[in-house]
């Protein structure tokens, strides 16, 4: 059996005094996927030179793509790398859409500050009874535990919902007491991925619902998934450099904004990233064929999500100067 890793060891914390103050403040902490490390170094870079708190989010998929002890290394880290750059920002490792009480456990037991339980998919009463388990166990490890309810439509991870089921505002209040979650992400019209919308389609989330939403639970903190605002210029970018990105729609930034302004504490962003990435990339290897040394690339990439990252934070989400 593994030895335990607990979180504070690594120099984490746990979301539950970010989550109070962002919501009080009217901002949201920036929730970033990462994978390989330059992902993290521009997450660390962006966070320290705007002074913002971040989450660090690790999918499923993520997680066994990079190995988890090689992740975790990496995430304790970012705690010394933030402090060397000067700013010791508050750091979240965070389990992004975990689907199973054992997942949660082996993060919460190998270094994650945080976990999301995701059992959106299952029926009510299941829901209720998988995230409160897996709260339980997080909780004697003073993890804190994000849910869902409310289905997003796109792709995430193994699971396809081709259709919205927006969250029922009648149930969060039952559903947030029952569980004893710490936060709650809910279905309001985001969506997983690229394309978010169709063309011609209304391309609005429902805020009426996140204020119905609020007035049964007030104060408590929510989460928005699939939050990528897909900007256009990086879409154009890297069609023009030999890429098809077809009808690639994402959220408006005004609308994040208003949202982070409310009790919106936690927004997820990971394929505004992976666009960033992909653009930069691609332009180097199109204007310079003759190039193959991935610093040449990876670096021009890096240095395009640490922009990306600090625009997100000053411009929608708020958490500059927050740390
Ligand atoms: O919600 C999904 C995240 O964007 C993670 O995506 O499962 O492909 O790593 P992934
Ligand atoms: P996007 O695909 O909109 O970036 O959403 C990411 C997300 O919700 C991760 O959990
Ligand atoms: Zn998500």
């Amino acid at each position: 059996m593994n030895e335990f890793t607990g979180y504070k060891e690594l120099g984490l914390v746990n979301s539950r005094d970010l989550f109070a103050k962002a919501v009080s403040g009217g901002y949201a902490i920036p929730a970033y996927n990462f994978n390989n490390l330059e992902q993290l170094q521009a997450i660390v870079m962006a966070c320290v030179e705007t002074a913002s708190p971040v989450i660090l989010q690790v999918s499923k998929g993520a997680r066994s793509y990079a190995n988890q002890t090689l992740l975790r290394h990496l995430a304790a880290g970012a705690v010394e790398y933030a402090a060397e750059l000067g700013c010791e920002i508050p750091i979240v490792l965070h389990l992004d859409h975990g689907d199973s009480f054992e997942l949660c456990k082996d993060c919460i037991e190998t270094g994650f500050s945080s976990v999301m339980i995701d059992g959106s998919h299952l029926s009510y009463e299941d829901n209720v009874a998988l995230t409160r388990k897996v709260v339980e166990y997080a909780h004697q490890h003073d993890v804190t535990v994000e849910g869902e309810l409310g289905v997003l439509a796109g792709i995430e991870d193994d699971v396809h919902a081709a259709t919205h089921t927006y969250t029922e505002p009648d149930q969060v209040e039952d559903f947030v007491g029952k569980t004893g979650v710490d936060s709650l992400a809910i279905a309001i019209g985001t969506s997983h991925g690229a394309f978010k919308f169709k063309p011609g389609e209304e391309h609005s989330i429902r805020l009426d619902i996140l204020a119905e939403i609020e007035k049964r639970i007030p104060g408590f903190p929510i989460v928005l998934h699939g939050a990528s605002s897909v900007p256009q210029e990086l879409v154009q970018m890297i069609n023009a450099h030999g890429g098809k990105l077809k009808d690639a729609i994402g959220i408006g930034e005004d609308q994040l904004r208003e949202a982070a302004r409310s009790a919106v504490c936690k927004i997820n962003i990971d394929s505004d990233g992976r666009l960033a990435m992909t653009a930069a990339i691609r332009k180097v290897l199109d204007e310079k064929p003759e190039e193959f040394d991935p610093r040449k690339y990876l670096g021009p990439a890096r240095d395009a999500l640490k922009q990306l990252y600090m625009h997100k934070i000053v411009n929608v989400l708020g958490s500059n100067g927050k740390a």
